[in-house]
């Protein structure tokens, strides 16, 4: 492995996102001999006020483009013959999968490919791929997913991620190139697209809008802060084993159910539960539970430093103090996808 100070270039996809933003803002704090290269095509999820701050800095360059453009990527692996390829790049809602799983497999599946390709080509040190515990599909109470557990996903979403994990295992295996796999659980903190549940519903509150809560709200989830989940993918960037998969999440001691989860939000934000409005059939194939034995990422000394009360805490202050940034999103196109999808809903008041 190489040391900090000699890591002199990164590709990071994806970076102009939700969790890939966080880790460029960490990368550049973490390595400032380094160019950050973020190759982002700026989907509807992909937002440059993200990284407003980080543009500043003359060690990062962005890059637009598809990360499906074979011709694009090849040349900048040439130019830069990065260190690490950090593939955040994704379609990453499960509610979208379900109208466009095309746009999934192209990006999750094919745009790994491309990545893996050209990182055959230009031997970085480290490919990591970033997955998701979602590629397990349901977890049985009691249980808790294993990285050498067969892949079992439930959504196109969860399909396609498992899919690029299979790419990314097929390139080892094959080629020996260098890669990693990390499946973390749930994220959550300031920049979430307001699509997922927490910034929804957060946002809809302080808008005095209603919050569809999925098929009774008993689905498990563990919700892990942003930033836990960075350290981890830096822990393994620098001493974690090529060909090896690492699972990441928090493993509260209590399950928290959407149910549990929405109480919550709805209490520090003063509000009552008349604000849920119930919603059937909007998620079919729901997962119930996700959870993940977490003991190999430990056994590398990594542990989560935010518990679930001060994240969520911080996460909703976040979206109070920083209303101009999802107000902007949430006056879009993303008023059409909200309408098509809720609108179909069986919610009932
Ligand atoms: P996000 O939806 O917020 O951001 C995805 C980013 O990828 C956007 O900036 C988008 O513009 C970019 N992108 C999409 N298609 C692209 C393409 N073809 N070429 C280049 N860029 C493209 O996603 P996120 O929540 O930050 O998730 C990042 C990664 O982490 C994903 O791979 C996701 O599967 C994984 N993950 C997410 C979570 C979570 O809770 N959010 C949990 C575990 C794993
Ligand atoms: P989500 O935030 O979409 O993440 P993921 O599907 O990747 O887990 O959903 C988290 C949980 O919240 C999931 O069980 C579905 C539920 N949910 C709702 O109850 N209402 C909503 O409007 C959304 C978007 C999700």
């Amino acid at each position: 492995m190489l040391k900090t100070k000699d890591i002199k270039t990164i590709l990071i996809t994806g970076g102009a996102g939700f969790i890939g933003s966080h880790f460029i803002r960490f990368c550049l704090r973490k390595y400032p001999q380094a160019k950050i290269v973020n190759l982002d095509k700026l989907t509807y999820a992909g937002n440059p006020d993200n990284l407003a701050e980080a543009s500043k800095n003359k060690n990062y360059i962005f890059v637009k483009g598809d990360i499906c453009d074979s011709l694009l990527v090849d040349s900048l692996f040439a130019k830069y013959q990065f260190d690490w390829v950090v593939n955040f790049a994704a379609e990453t809602h499960v509610d979208r999968s379900l109208t466009q799983a095309n746009d999934f497999i192209r990006t999750d599946i094919l745009g790994t490919q491309v990545l893996l390709e050209a990182s055959n080509k230009y031997n970085p040190k480290v490919y990591l791929q970033i997955s998701t515990d979602e590629v397990y599909g349901d977890i049985p109470k009691g249980r808790f997913a294993k990285e050498i557990d067969p892949l079992n996903p439930s959504s196109p979403y969860a399909a396609s991620k498992a899919g690029g994990d299979m790419q990314v295992l097929a390139y080892f295996k094959t080629y020996k190139v260098p890669v990693i796999i990390s499946r973390c659980t749930n994220n959550y903190g300031p920049n979430q697209y307001p699509e997922k549940i927490i910034p929804l519903f957060v946002t809809n509150l302080l808008e005095n809008k209603k919050i569809p809560l999925y098929d009774g709200g008993s689905q498990i989830r563990d919700w892990l802060y942003v930033s836990d989940h960075i350290s981890a993918l830096d822990l393994i960037l620098n001493n974690g084993k090529i060909g090896e998969i690492y699972n990441i999440g928090a493993g509260h001691k209590n399950e928290i159910t959407n149910k549990k989860l929405t109480e919550v939000i709805l209490k520090n934000l003063g509000q009552s539960e008349n604000m849920i409005e119930e919603a059937f059939g909007l998620r079919p194939g729901h997962d119930r539970r996700y959870a993940v034995d977490t003991a190999k990422i430990r056994q590398l000394g990594w542990r989560p430093k935010i518990d679930f009360e001060t994240g969520i805490k911080r996460t909703i202050k976040w979206y109070q103090t920083n209303q101009g940034w999802w107000q902007k999103i949430k006056s879009g196109q993303y008023l059409e996808y909200y309408k098509k999808h809720y609108n179909n809903s069986k919610c009932k008041n």
